[in-house]
């Protein structure tokens, strides 16, 4: 009996003393835990006759909850002052700026791909890309420039050395050579993508591209974006109106006009090439209004032989493609003169141009804001 009351004594004045949750642990451990003394009072009712265990079983139990709902009361007073404690000893201070400064900026290319991302996925369409390592077949064979075609010597090529081998099975110009490049522009993920999955297609795909070309306004790997829409009853009315679309969003202008000029293309029939009406407003053109016109694109309806060279019949799919340079978009849009510098990794420039990586392109809050 005095045992009991004297455990009782003794362990609820340790719960009382311990000062921390580590010493309220220790405590916890010595009466509660396995070797604990109030676990081997508990024991003993085992060895008890069964009318001692009837008055001693109530004194355990009750000695153990007792003992339990101290150290879990003493455990809820310690957390909270070692809480106090912290919130005393630790401050934030939330005006400090950001350290280090935010360093890098997002390159305008990536900017504008961003973008047209953004602009396209609200009008239905995917992101599709391709390699930038290609072979002729996809680049130029399958988009309708057979191997005596002048397109193939207008696009100054970059071929691979030793790039030469039998197209391996599995490949779509089975039996025949595969000469191995830099892909010329971005249309032959258009094949990649009608050869990959059934329409209804909407892809754009932009990326990086390769022409052995260098001034001003041409450098060696510049990016375009690809555009291919194959569903049922497509027709230029579909382009024209996606297009328009496109560009109001992009430039951020209402009163845009677009002037389709007919035009030659391989890989379209018809083919147009689109010009976007602009307007001098205090000395610099801008885009807008009808007084002059800048070329953007090349667009037209997928010629029937591409549609088919994708295994496709073009008979009951049709579609329309264009392709852009992202490039000069970005230089008609944020004012660069020179195409050269976007390449030279100068941190002034990017600095200058660059864009914050939190301003996220959304349409509702201006694509290029
Ligand atoms: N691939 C063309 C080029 O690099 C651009 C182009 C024109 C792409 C018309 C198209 C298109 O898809 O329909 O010059």
């Amino acid at each position: 009996m005095s045992d009991v009351a004297d455990l009782e004594g003794s362990t609820l004045a340790a719960v009382a003393a311990a000062a921390d949750l580590a010493a309220l642990d220790t405590v916890r451990v010595a009466a509660l835990g396995k070797a604990g003394n109030v676990t081997a009072l508990m024991k003993t009712l085992g060895a008890m006759s069964p009318e001692a265990r009837l008055v001693e079983g109530p004194r355990l139990n009750a000695l153990r909850d007792t003992i339990a709902a101290a150290i879990a009361a003493r455990k809820t007073e310690l957390e909270a002052a070692a809480l106090d404690a912290r919130l005393a000893s630790e401050s934030l201070d939330m005006t400090l700026p950001v350290s280090p400064g935010p360093a890098g900026t997002v390159h305008p290319v990536s900017q504008v791909m961003d973008e047209l991302a953004e602009i396209f996925a609200d009008l239905g369409f995917a992101v599709a890309d391709g390699p930038e390592i290609e072979d002729d077949w996809h680049n130029f064979t399958a988009l309708n420039i057979p191997e005596s075609h002048p397109a193939r010597a207008m696009h100054d090529t970059f071929y691979v050395a030793q790039g030469e081998q039998p197209a391996p099975a599995g490949h779509p110009a089975a039996g025949g050579v595969i000469r191995h490049l830099l892909r010329t522009h971005t249309s032959p993920v258009q094949i990649r993508t009608m050869l990959a999955s059934p329409p209804p297609i909407r892809i754009i795909a932009p990326g990086r591209t390769y022409r052995s070309d260098s001034d001003a306004t041409h450098t060696p790997m510049f990016h375009q974006v690809e555009g291919l829409v194959i569903d049922r009853g497509i027709h230029l009315g579909h382009l024209k109106w996606t297009l328009e679309t496109f560009v109001k969003a992009f430039f951020e202008v209402d009163d845009i006009t677009l002037r389709l000029r007919p035009s030659y293309f391989p890989f379209t029939e018809p083919s147009v090439e689109v010009d976007v009406g602009c307007s001098w407003r205090g000395g610099t053109l801008s885009i807008g209004g009808s007084e002059s016109w800048l070329e953007i694109l090349g667009s037209g309806m997928v010629h029937p032989r591409v549609i088919a060279a994708c295994g496709l019949d073009p008979d009951e799919w049709q579609g329309f493609a264009f392709g852009c340079g992202i490039d000069r978009l970005a230089m008609l849009k944020y004012g660069m003169t020179d195409l050269r510098a976007f390449f030279d990794g100068d941190a002034r420039w990017l600095r200058h141009y660059g864009f914050k990586a939190t301003d996220v392109p959304t349409l509702s809050g201006g694509v290029g804001a």
